[in-house]
């Protein structure tokens, strides 16, 4: 059995998904209006399909209760689907999703181990450094006592039914396995990859998703503004054309490793096409904070990796760079984050630097006149240093992950995560 705090978008979606899915659901609200207009069997907001599934199931898998201690009772797993809505600060406010939890608990008694599941999009480390340290003052040990997990939500309201039965990926965050295993048993139906993760991970991902959807949402209203400030184009007809880029196709499309963390863009187009709409935007009186933002976070990500080398590897000791080309299977190097990195490193006392490329060695030494020893495989290389900093993608550094693992290695292409 299981019950679902909350029945709006979400909680209504989850709580008649499950029956759907032929599970025993309590579902428990608090707006008594809403609840008794649902147990006429209408949804007090517009959402395709959920009448019909709520019709379908209410009072048969779907039971609307008043009594959340016999909902609690007679349930292994709690879905919390509360709102999290604004603070006036900005910042997410949890009362909905602390005053349910306190009214749920009151009812667990510890021996029968029920696994607590945030659906509500909460910040990340909510789970860990707010929720299990409010569970541990009322005497309940994570794993043992009671589970914990978060497992957001991706709907789309105006497709939440398909969205929900038909999910691009699920994600648990949890902690213990116990609690893992048990939410994972619940979603074994569903035909869509499921990731365990840490909490925290967990309740980033959501963030992830939503910050990059505002973002790219934000970047086509900053061009048509850049547009309009040049004049005579068709803003509409430009992002059609945009589009048919053979790299949104697929799953995943290969526009994904543009949305993959790494050491910064660089190469021939990237930089200088950022740096030269900026500055004709500026010239037309108009500031373009996205793509200025884009342009100084690129620094950003350079300075981030110099700084994590430079705690932890002393400026007398040799270091290795694997990687100058700015992409993998090209010897391109110009803008590439490689010469700004060693560049950095230098200026912070470092001496014996020490590089390897597969195909660009020689382009890099001839363009950048850098006090840098160059290794003429990756076994020398790896011969003279302790420390690795893998800057380039390359499938050479990849197939050798076992070699370049025995040194310390900063993986700032993520090869090995
Ligand atoms: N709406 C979406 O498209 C969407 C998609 C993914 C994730 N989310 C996230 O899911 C969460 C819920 O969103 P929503 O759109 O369903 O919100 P909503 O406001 O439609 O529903 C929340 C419901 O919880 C009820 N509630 C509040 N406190 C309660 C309590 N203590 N006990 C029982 N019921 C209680 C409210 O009365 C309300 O009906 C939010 O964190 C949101 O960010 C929303």
């Amino acid at each position: 059995m299981i019950t679902v705090i909350g029945l709006g978008f979400v909680g209504l979606t989850t709580a008649l998904g499950f029956s759907d899915k032929s599970y025993p659901v309590y579902g428990y609200e608090i707006d008594e209006k809403k609840k008794e207009q649902l147990r006429t069997g209408n949804i007090p907001f517009y959402e395709p399909y959920l009448e019909e599934k709520l019709n379908q199931h209410l009072n048969k898998g779907f039971t609307i209760v008043d009594d959340l201690q016999e909902a609690v009772n007679n349930s292994k797993v709690i879905f919390f689907c509360v709102g999290t809505p604004s603070n006036t600060d900005g910042s997410a406010d949890l009362t909905y999703i602390f005053d349910a939890i306190k009214s749920v608990v009151g009812y667990i008694n510890k021996p029968e181990f029920k696994v607590l599941v945030l659906k509500s999009t909460i910040p990340p480390s909510t789970t860990s450094e707010k929720i299990k340290p409010f569970l541990g003052n009322l005497g309940y040990r994570i794993g043992v006592d009671i589970g914990l997990t978060n497992n957001p939500e991706f709907l789309r309201e105006g497709y939440a039914w398909d969205d929900f039965m038909n999910p691009d990926r699920i994600v648990i965050g949890r902690e213990d396995e116990k609690s893992g295993m048990i939410v994972e048993k619940i979603y074994q139906t569903f035909d869509a990859p499921i990731y365990q993760v840490t909490l925290n991970t967990g309740e980033f991902i959501k963030y992830l998703s939503n910050t990059m959807l505002a973002t790219l949402i934000s970047f086509a209203n900053e061009q048509s503004i850049i547009a309009r400030t040049i004049g005579d184009i068709d803003i509409k007809q430009a992002f059609q054309v945009l589009h048919l880029d053979k790299r949104w196709v697929g799953a995943p499309a290969s526009m994904t490793s543009y949305v993959y963390p790494g050491c910064g863009f660089g190469g021939y187009c990237l930089p200088k096409d950022t740096k030269a709409l900026v500055s004709q935007s500026l010239f037309n009186s108009y500031s373009p904070e996205l793509l200025i933002s884009t342009l100084k976070v690129n620094e950003t990500i350079k300075e981030f990796v110099v700084s994590d080398v430079v705690n932890k590897v002393k400026a007398n000791e040799n270091i290795g760079i694997l990687g100058l080309a700015f992409k993998p299977n090209s010897n391109d190097i110009r803008e590439t984050p490689a010469k700004a990195i060693i560049e950095r490193l230098i200026q912070k006392g470092f001496k014996n630097i020490i590089a390897y490329d597969p195909l660009a060695m020689e382009d890099f030494k001839g363009a950048y006149s850098l006090p840098v020893e160059y290794a003429d495989s990756l076994q020398s290389l790896l011969s003279k240093t302790n420390h690795t900093v893998i800057l380039t993608a390359w499938p050479e550094f990849i197939k050798n992950e076992e070699l370049i693992k025995r040194k310390n290695v900063f993986d700032y292409r993520y090869l090995y995560a």
